[in-house]
């Protein structure tokens, strides 16, 4: 037996040196288990006890006892040596300084449609209109019939309408909420309704999916001068100053008389809207008396009035969202 001592001595003094040249928890997790887990070499050397004669077992004991005490103590520092380096690692890594530069936060602007149809709105509010709304899933009553296109009538073919499969559609105007605003309400009325329209056509003045504003007035001696001289105050306003402007003739199944209407724009006419006295079909379709009662209305495009006043030759760069395009209107 005296052999052994201090064979565990010695190998536990070369293991406290070990010990502090330990840099990770799982080693030394390692090395405290191969020493004092339950296989571990103190615990043997304890188990051995007993065989060792009973005058040298006390004295043997008491240096197991200390190999071990002095086994725990070096693990236990450098398991803090460890732990106090890791940490130590962390808060430099993540040490936030402070006299860095900003990195800059650039703020968003509002879409040139959304503020073109805003200004739009804004105008007709001013005059006194009441803003309406309505689905863009029409169905086929409210977005043409009603409207007084028959049914087969050659006017929806010009409308290159998006069907559902059950005869629903997307509202191909905003001609509709006339409808829904007038089956609701009794004249007088005045009414602005600006929102998403869809056809077929997609080139560089079209796109599937657009926006029109309509406005209407029903009410007694409601006149077509009443329409020109609402749409001259609304041009104006618009483009802030005095524009020249034509009424040209045209047809719409939903207005007699109807008309287009035209500016100049440095050597051209360009359409900008159609407008025209609502239909008596119209009011009797909504159960308005159009022996009483008369109306105008209008609807215009405002990717159009967006691309005139922003100066924008392809509608497309509407719906790109390149931010180099859409930051110049901040
Ligand atoms: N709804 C028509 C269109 O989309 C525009 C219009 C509205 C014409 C109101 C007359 C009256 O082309």
């Amino acid at each position: 037996m005296s052999q052994s001592e201090p064979t565990l001595e010695v190998a536990a003094s070369a293991a406290v040196a070990k010990i502090a040249s330990i840099s990770t928890i799982e080693a030394l997790e390692t090395l405290r288990v191969s020493w004092l887990g339950k296989q571990g070499r103190i615990t043997d050397s304890m188990k051995k006890l007993g065989k060792i004669a009973p005058d040298q077992r006390k004295a043997e004991g008491a240096r197991i006892n200390a190999a071990k005490q002095q086994l725990i103590r070096s693990i236990g520092e450098q398991r803090a040596k460890i732990e106090a380096a890791a940490l130590q690692q962390r808060l430099d890594s993540e040490r936030v300084d402070v006299t860095l530069p900003g990195r800059g936060e650039s703020v968003g602007t509002q879409h040139p449609l959304t503020k073109t149809l805003e200004r739009i709105v804004d105008i007709f509010g001013r005059l006194g209109y009441v803003a309406a709304s309505g689905p863009e899933i029409e169905d086929d009553w409210h977005n043409f019939e009603a409207l007084n296109f028959p049914p087969d009538h050659p006017a929806r073919a010009m409308h290159d309408t998006f069907y559902f499969p059950d005869g629903r559609l997307l509202r191909t105007h905003t001609s509709p909420v006339q409808i829904r605003a007038m089956i609701g309400q009794k004249p007088p009325l005045r009414v602005v309704a600006a929102g998403r329209v869809y056809r077929s056509d997609s080139d560089q003045t079209h796109s599937p999916m657009f926006h029109q504003v309509e406005g209407f007035v029903v009410g007694e001696d409601i006149s077509f001068a009443d329409l020109k001289g609402t749409l001259a105050e609304f041009v104006k306003a618009f483009f802030e100053r005095d524009v020249e402007m034509r009424f040209r003739p045209s047809f719409f199944p939903f207005t007699e008389p109807s008309a287009e209407v035209d500016i100049r724009w440095g050597d051209r006419w360009l359409e900008v809207l159609g407008c025209g006295m609502v239909h008596p079909n119209v009011l009797r379709n909504c159960e308005i008396d159009p022996e009483r009662y008369t109306g105008f209305a209008f609807g215009m495009g405002v990717e159009r009035l967006a691309m005139l006043r922003y100066e924008v030759s392809d509608l497309r760069s509407f719906f790109d969202n390149d931010w180099r395009f859409l930051g110049q209107f901040g």
